[in-house]
């Protein structure tokens, strides 16, 4: 499905109602260019699950993790491996047992970062900026 959103706002929504058709265990991959929305993506699905504090990409501790208010989704991990510097520092995060975890809903920023790590069928989302527009992709 492909979607333009105008907005901030509008991208949430489409997050939001994206995030519905997630179950526990699910891992999302978000791709696309810095600024293109990744984040704003996490921030709608997250708040639509039950988390209602703040959402950064995970600049320094590359994993967050959010509690929710949902009664099967206990938990969202939000991974930004933008400043991964080996393969290494990727397997100390531990990726593979925080995504099996069936309570929880697992968002992953520049998956392409992950190598041969976590071979899954992730969903895929896919961002583009278009001028002020963002063209969204959910594979
Ligand atoms: N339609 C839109 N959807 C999402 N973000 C938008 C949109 N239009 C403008 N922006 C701006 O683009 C930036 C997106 O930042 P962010 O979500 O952190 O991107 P990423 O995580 O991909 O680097 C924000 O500053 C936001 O205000
Ligand atoms: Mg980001």
């Amino acid at each position: 499905m492909i979607f333009t959103s105008t907005s901030p706002d509008q991208t949430k929504q489409i997050a939001a109602d994206f995030s519905k058709t997630l179950k526990g265990g699910d891992i999302v991959f978000l791709e696309g260019e810095l600024g293109s929305g990744k984040t704003t993506f996490v921030q709608g699905a997250a708040k639509s699950l039950g988390y209602d504090g703040p959402v950064r990409s995970p600049t320094f501790t590359i994993v967050n993790i959010y509690p929710t208010s949902n009664r099967t989704i206990k938990k969202i991990v939000h991974v930004d491996l933008y400043r991964i510097k080996d393969s290494s520092e990727l397997r100390a995060l531990a990726l593979e047992e925080l995504a099996q975890d069936t309570n929880s809903i697992t968002f992953i920023e520049w998956p392409n970062l992950l190598g041969s790590l976590l071979k899954t069928n992730a969903r895929r989302i896919i961002f583009g900026e278009e001028g002020l527009k963002r063209k969204i992709i959910i594979k």
